[in-house]
């Protein structure tokens, strides 16, 4: 259903091919109005295979970004996440979307909870590798495919060129919706991780398994459960992204237009 979402969106915004992708999460909107000029908006449930958004906080639309140097962006507002419980196919569709859409590059952004103390609310930190806690996998049968440097080396330098002081590190996917326990923080910790969400992991499979070049960036809207003392918040979350929204969309944005000078 990728091949068919992706002729419905370059029927619906005139424009038979873009170049790269961006997966806009919590906190990251307003970077579809800085990296070029929108040409097209779709409400993502008008094209086969998106849902309509569940959340607050998330848009619902597919755009079609012109850069200043002609190349295309598609803008995905619209993110289906493993716990609305509509299957990791249904997840992983915009990404495969993008792919059939031409896209070599996904950019994957998410609001997530950070382990490491000093990340402050606010602290956009790039996705160095993952540890999938889903269980699941985007992949059928025997699809045996490497994930090493799964998040591009190559484009987290252009990434931190554009922000030498970024910090990197191991996104953890859980399958939510609740938050973690302290516990299960501690477990992500001791096994490697620095960065608890719910979403991107399984993105990233998809993308990789559709050869793209993948740059994965969480905006920290809070500490996690424990490592923080007060409780979390769905408001609290979507508050530190209001809040840092200016500031990370315009460093995506920078990073975006690197990317397009390569
Ligand atoms: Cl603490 N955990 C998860 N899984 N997702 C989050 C979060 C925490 N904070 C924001 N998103």
């Amino acid at each position: 259903t990728a091949s068919i979402a992706a002729a419905e969106i370059a029927e619906r915004t005139g424009v038979a091919h873009h170049d790269l992708a961006l997966t806009l999460g919590s906190g990251w909107g307003k970077a579809a109005d800085l990296i070029g000029e929108t040409t097209a908006t779709i409400p993502a449930h008008e094209i086969t295979g998106f849902s309509k958004p569940a959340l607050e906080g998330h848009v619902g639309t597919l755009r079609s970004v012109l850069l200043a140097d002609g190349r295309r962006a598609l803008v995905i507002g619209a993110r289906t996440h493993y716990y609305e419980g509509h299957g990791v196919r249904r997840v992983v569709h915009s990404v495969r979307t993008a792919a059939a859409t031409g896209a070599t590059t996904m950019i994957l952004t998410n609001g997530a909870g950070g382990i490491r103390e000093t990340w402050k609310p606010g602290t956009p930190v790039l996705i160095s590798d993952h540890i999938n806690l889903t269980a699941d996998s985007p992949l059928e049968g025997a699809t045996f495919i490497d994930l090493t440097d799964l998040y591009s080396a190559r484009l987290r330098a252009i990434a931190k060129s554009v922000s030498p002081e970024l910090d990197e590190g191991v996104y953890t996917q859980f399958r939510g919706p609740h938050y973690e326990t302290p516990a299960e923080v501690q477990m992500a910790k001791t096994i490697g991780g620095h960065i608890v969400g719910m979403s991107t992991a399984l993105e990233a499979i998809a993308a990789r398994q559709a050869g793209m070049e993948i740059l994965g960036l969480s905006l920290i809207t809070n500490l996690a459960a424990g490592i923080q003392k007060t409780p979390l918040s769905h408001a609290e979350v979507l508050e530190a992204g209001r809040e840092a929204e200016p500031v990370i969309s315009a460093l995506l944005a920078r990073i975006v237009e690197e990317l397009s000078t390569v």
